[in-house]
Parts: C-alpha cells; structure tokens; sequence
C-alpha cells in the first residue's frame, strides 16, 4: 500500500532513508533547513558520497514519487507518517548528544498536526528522549492524542546506506506503552516489504528500542577496541594480530567481523554514541555500567597516537621535515564522511609535528580541506608517494589495497609502509623490498 511519507534531516541517514522508501513505492517528501541541499537534492544530486544513491535519488526525482523543499508545513500537510533523521551530535565540550535538531523539528511539526498522524524517530537519542517527546506532541498537537510518536531506530552503515534501507537484517519499533494507538500498524504498512521477506521485527517500549540502537553501536566499538588492545600485546611480544583475529574468529561465538585491528574506530556515530551513552548513564546514576566505555575510548584513542610515534620512529625520530605520504582521509572506505576520522587525525597531527604531509583520498579529499585547509592533497596516491620517506595507508579504499608495490616503491625515496588497516597483502609488499609494518603485526 503506497502511503505518504515526510522525512526530516536529509544528512546521510534522512536522504537515504527517503529515496529508500521511494523506491519501496510510498511517496515522500524530504524537508531540511538548509536550502542548499534541498535545492541540489531537488535537482537529483546527492551532496554527499553514497554508493548507489545518485541513482536511486534520481530514478525517484524523476518518477515523481520523490521531492525535497524546506518548508515544513508543507511536509506536515502532505504525508500522514514523518520520520525524524536529524543529528543528534556530541555536544561541544561534553560528552551529552546534542539535541536541540530533534526538539526543533518537533517544535516545529507537532503544532501543525491538525489531523490524525504518526511520528517515527529513526535518530539516536540518549534513552529517555522519545517518551518526552510523545508527551511534548500530544500536548501541542491540535489533534492531541491523535498525533503518535515511536522510534525506529536505523542501523544502516555508511557505504551500504541504500542496501541497508532497502534489506535491512532487522526492524525496531519502540511503542509508547501506555499510548500504543496505531505506531505499529502504521510502521507495518511503511515496510510491508522488508516484513514480507520475513525481516525480523522486534516491537518493545521506548526506552528498550533506544538502547537497542546505542547498545549496537557501544558493542561495535567494544569489539573493535578489544582487538585493538590484544594489539598492542602482540606488538610487545613479535604476535600477529590478524592471524590471532583469524583464528578467534572461527569460533561463531565470536564471528570475525569488525575484529579489524588498525587504526580504530571513527565516523558521525561510534564516537559520539559512546560519550554520549556513558553521559547518559551518569545521569541515570548508573555511571558505573558503563565504565568499561571509557576504556574501549582510550584503547581507540591511542591506536592514532601509536601511529603518529612509529612514523616518527620510522623516519628517524623526528618527524619536522620528513615526507609522509597518507593514503586515506574518511573514516572508513567507500565514504566521503571526515567526521573524527582516524586517518584525518593523523595527517593533521604529522603535519603540526612539521612532517611534509601529502594526503590523498579518492572522495574525501574536499571535507577534509575545509577541515584543515592548511594540509597539502595530492592528485593522486603516486603524487602522495612521489618522494616519500614513509607512506601510510589510512583507510582501505579497494585503490590502496590493489597499489602495485613495485611501482609505488620505484616513486619513493624510501621503501617504508605502515598499513593502519591491516589491509595490504603484506607478503607481496615485503617482496617487492619493503619494510612492512602492519599494526599489532610485523615489528610495528
Ligand atoms: C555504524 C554502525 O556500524 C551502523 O550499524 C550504525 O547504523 C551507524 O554507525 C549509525 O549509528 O548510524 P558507520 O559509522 O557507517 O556505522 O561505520 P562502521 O562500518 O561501523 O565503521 C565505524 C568505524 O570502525 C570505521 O572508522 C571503521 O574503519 C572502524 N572499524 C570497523 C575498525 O576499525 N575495525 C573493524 O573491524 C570494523
């Protein structure tokens, strides 16, 4: 059943999440403040790097079933469902999530309900935050107790936004106990699709689908941190880390994904949800819990110091003056998002130190320079390594895994590789005369 959607925030959640439920046949309309991106969205453009997006965005501009403006009242009076997808960023100078995106878009759109709706939040809020605000709607809604809010959480992962909205592994639905009214009748019609597939969905109250969310996220980080920490053993004691995380991995108690040891963990979500969970919880009076948050922080932290200490190492101690090539400046491949970018942090941190730093990343490239405008972008990753004393490869973007070393090492002026991703095939890089150093592996 086609129905009408609004989506608020149109960032990499909200505008995926728009042209997801387009091509899922609803017809939507996606609202943000800023008319900017409203204006290219409109025009069928992403402002953002998203595989797979242009071409949905497109596909549903044209057909019709998919548009953008900025004015809410608008949104409010043509859609019965309206999805939240604003950010809830960390707060500058604490650890809280910022909320004042969620609680003007709801300021905003509740005093316009005049007919009977439903409001699913899909951004990630410290728990608490959907039952204030269902209060806060049925008080200045005109329709009352007719206008409905849930949370659906969103787990979709930049670089597989549009796979993750189109099949995603599970759905959550938080209900409002003492209001259920029609939220999960409504959120069945919205992915009538997804539940025909036989898509898992759990229905639990508010606070529970809350914590799903940040929960998901602060296990991620866990796992990722604790493959970081038996890092730094096996670097005390010549031990390989990926083997070691091969073989772990076997156990399907365990599972071998996200026990990538490297430079830890960065992005829009894992760093902020995990400050802003254990904020949460001292709040709660329940700090303690979460204590082992501030652990998995630091372990991630240190991956960007130990990095920054080898390369010195490496180029004989100081690094003023040394060339360094970085490949890699978003948080992760197959994304243009710089947001607490491990590999971003480094490079800034090389080049305040006084190393002759050239980054290059294959989309990241203009998000990082409005971030630090003073640090030199290569064209390309043979400009980066032309010359270089050191090259480290950042995030594991399928070009720098496939580089051949033998050309890379006939450009630069010494044979030494750090690979912060564990992700070159270490062996034919050794062959071709490098000094490999891979990390928690290879004498790094
Ligand atoms: C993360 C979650 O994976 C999504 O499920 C969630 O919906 C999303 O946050 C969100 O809250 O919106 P994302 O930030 O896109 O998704 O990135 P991840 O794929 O989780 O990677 C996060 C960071 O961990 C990256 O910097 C990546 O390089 C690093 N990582 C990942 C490792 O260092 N090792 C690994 O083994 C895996």
């Amino acid at each position: 059943m086609t129905m009408r959607l609004s989506v608020f925030g149109t960032g990499y959640l909200g505008a995926t999440h728009a042209a997801g439920m387009a091509e899922l046949g609803h017809e939507v309309i996606g609202v943000d403040i800023d008319p900017a991106k409203i204006e290219r969205l409109a025009r069928g453009e992403v402002p953002f790097f998203e595989p797979g997006l242009p071409e949905l965005l497109r596909k549903h501009v044209e057909s019709g079933r998919l548009r953008f403006t900025t004015d809410a009242a608008e949104a409010v009076d043509f859609a019965d469902v309206h999805f939240i997808g604003v950010g809830t960023p960390q707060k500058k100078g604490e650890y809280a999530a910022d909320m004042r995106f969620v609680d003007s878009v709801i300021e905003t759109i509740a005093p316009l309900l005049t007919r009977p709706a439903v409001i699913l939040g899909k951004s990630t809020v410290p728990v608490g935050t959907a039952a204030r605000l269902a209060a806060r709607v049925r008080e200045i809604a005109p329709v009352g107790e007719d206008a409905q809010l849930g949370w659906n959480p969103e787990f979709l992962r930049e670089g597989f936004a549009v796979e993750d909205t189109l099949r995603p592994d599970r759905l959550v639905l938080g209900v409002d106990t003492e209001h259920p009214g029609r939220i999960e009748e409504v959120a069945r019609q919205v992915y009538a699709d997804a539940l025909a597939r036989e898509t898992p969905m759990v229905v639990t109250d508010l606070a529970t689908a809350e914590l799903v969310k940040v929960s998901a996220n602060a296990f991620l980080a866990t796992k990722i941190s604790f493959i970081n920490a038996v890092a730094e053993i096996c670097e005390a004691t010549g031990a390989d880390v990926v083997d070691l995380a091969d073989a772990i991995g076997y156990d399907a108690r365990i599972g071998r994904k996200f026990l990538g040891a490297g430079l830890g963990f960065g992005g829009g979500c894992l760093p902020k949800d995990i400050r802003a969970f254990m904020a949460r919880a001292d709040e709660l009076g329940t700090g303690h819990a979460l204590r082992f948050l501030r652990e998995v922080d630091d372990v991630n932290l240190r991956r960007r110091d130990h990095v920054v200490d080898l390369a010195a190492r490496e180029v004989g101690g100081s690094l003023n003056g040394a060339r360094i090539a970085v490949l890699g400046a978003a948080f992760k491949p197959n994304s243009d998002d710089v947001r607490d970018s491990p590999a971003l942090d480094i490079s800034g941190r090389l080049h305040l130190a006084g190393a002759d730093v050239r980054v290059f990343d294959p989309e990241a490239m203009p998000n990082a320079a409005a971030i630090w405008p003073t640090l030199p972008f290569a064209r390309n990753a043979e400009e980066a390594c032309a010359e270089a004393d050191l090259v480290i490869v950042a995030t594991e973007w399928k070009e720098f895994r496939e580089l051949d070393p033998a050309v890379v090492g006939a450009a630069v002026s010494q044979r030494t590789v750090i690979d912060g991703r564990n992700c070159l095939p270490a062996q034919a890089w050794i062959d071709a005369g490098w000094r490999y150093l891979g990390l928690g592996r290879y004498a790094s």
